[in-house]
């Protein structure tokens, strides 16, 4: 797909301030915009990251059909720019578009309009310790129309954040036992804006009640627990590495397999199965349960200090510098900054 390039005339670089990041509020000059229309991608522009317009009945606005990923892209002390894994988030992102009824992104928008955009915008990716370039593609209806149905007309867009943590200190988090994130037969495992939108209630009455985040429990029972707000739960028990199987219900991470990789590849028990939220409260007071954390794109590897459960706080092990979730997040983190030979193949 022919690319056309329209540059800013200034950049805004110059009135960032590296050192002050902080999570998704400062973009880099670019974004990628490609349009689909008569059953067919028409043409990308990489352009200003600006404004866009659109008609108050533009669907996406009244019926969700809008779906993103969440990649990053890393600066390795040679400098080039590297990116973890953007194939994968392809791919899932393709599988959260055909959910949605939206069309797919080739390959050539997707992966070659990322490429382009990153040659043009790579003094953004910043090399500040922790600190990386976010990078945002999505994709929402763009008919104008009231009925509900598939929009015929799509805006596909990828625009970038430097970025430095998500999360700022180990979490304190609730088990959720009333409202509910995915159910058997939803739209849990894709990522679509819905599921977002939807977990803002009840994480503020979490946050009220002095929690970070919720970890999210079964739809039909809350017996089983799933995933934690905007990351995949993990636990070391008994030294075997415990997450809830993908499913409907769970978004399938690309930091969640490389976690689970990285723990095969280490010798280590790795058990895909249901974790019952009695056997993990269980687990933390006996001490089974050594470890908990998230793991995601924009968290990476966030360690978990108490979980809440029915009135409750448990309190995990304080976090060891030699421990699982320490050592997977350096394994992963040298990877990405192309300090330690890339095996897996997981670099781009
Ligand atoms: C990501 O990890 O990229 C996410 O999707 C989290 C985001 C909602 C901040």
């Amino acid at each position: 797909m022919q690319i056309d390039i329209n540059k800013i005339s200034n950049s805004r670089i110059a009135e960032v301030d590296f050192n002050q990041l902080g999570f998704g509020k400062v973009f880099a000059d670019h974004m990628l915009v490609a349009e689909y229309a008569d059953g067919k991608w028409q043409k990308a522009t990489i352009q200003p990251y600006g404004p866009l317009s659109f008609q108050p009945a533009m669907m996406s606005l009244h019926y969700g059909q809008a779906i993103f990923e969440g990649m990053k892209a890393y600066r390795s002390d040679a400098g080039d720019i590297l990116v973890f894994r953007p194939e994968e988030n392809w791919k899932r992102f393709n599988k959260s578009a055909a959910r949605m009824c939206m069309p797919e992104v080739p390959e050539d928008i997707f992966l070659g309009g990322l490429k382009e955009l990153l040659k043009l915008d790579k003094n953004w990716v910043p090399s500040q310790d922790g600190c990386s370039l976010y990078i945002r593609p999505f994709m929402f209806a763009t008919d104008e129309y009231v009925g509900v149905t598939p929009s015929s007309t799509y805006k596909f867009i990828i625009f970038n954040c430097p970025v430095g943590s998500y999360y700022a200190k180990p979490l304190r988090v609730k088990i959720e036992t009333e409202y509910i994130r995915a159910a058997k037969g939803g739209v849990g495992f894709a990522k679509n804006a819905g599921n977002y939108g939807g977990s803002l209630f009840p994480t503020q009455l979490a946050n009220k009640e002095g929690y970070d985040q919720i970890i999210w429990t079964d739809a039909a029972t809350h017996t089983y627990v799933e995933e934690a707000g905007t990351m995949n739960l993990m636990f070391i028990i008994d030294g075997a590495l415990v997450t809830a199987p993908t499913g409907d219900t769970i978004l399938d991470g690309v930091t969640r397999k490389s976690v689970l990789q990285v723990a095969k590849d280490w010798g280590m028990d790795v058990q895909e199965r249901l974790l019952s939220v009695e056997e993990l409260v269980k687990g933390i007071e006996s001490g089974k349960v050594q470890e908990a954390f998230g793991a995601g794109t924009a968290a990476v590897i966030a360690p978990i200090q108490t979980i809440g459960y029915n009135g409750k706080d448990y309190d995990l092990p304080e976090r060891k510098p030699d421990g699982f979730s320490a050592k997977v997040y350096q394994e992963i983190n040298d990877i990405r900054l192309g300090k330690k030979t890339d095996t897996r193949n997981w670099i781009w």
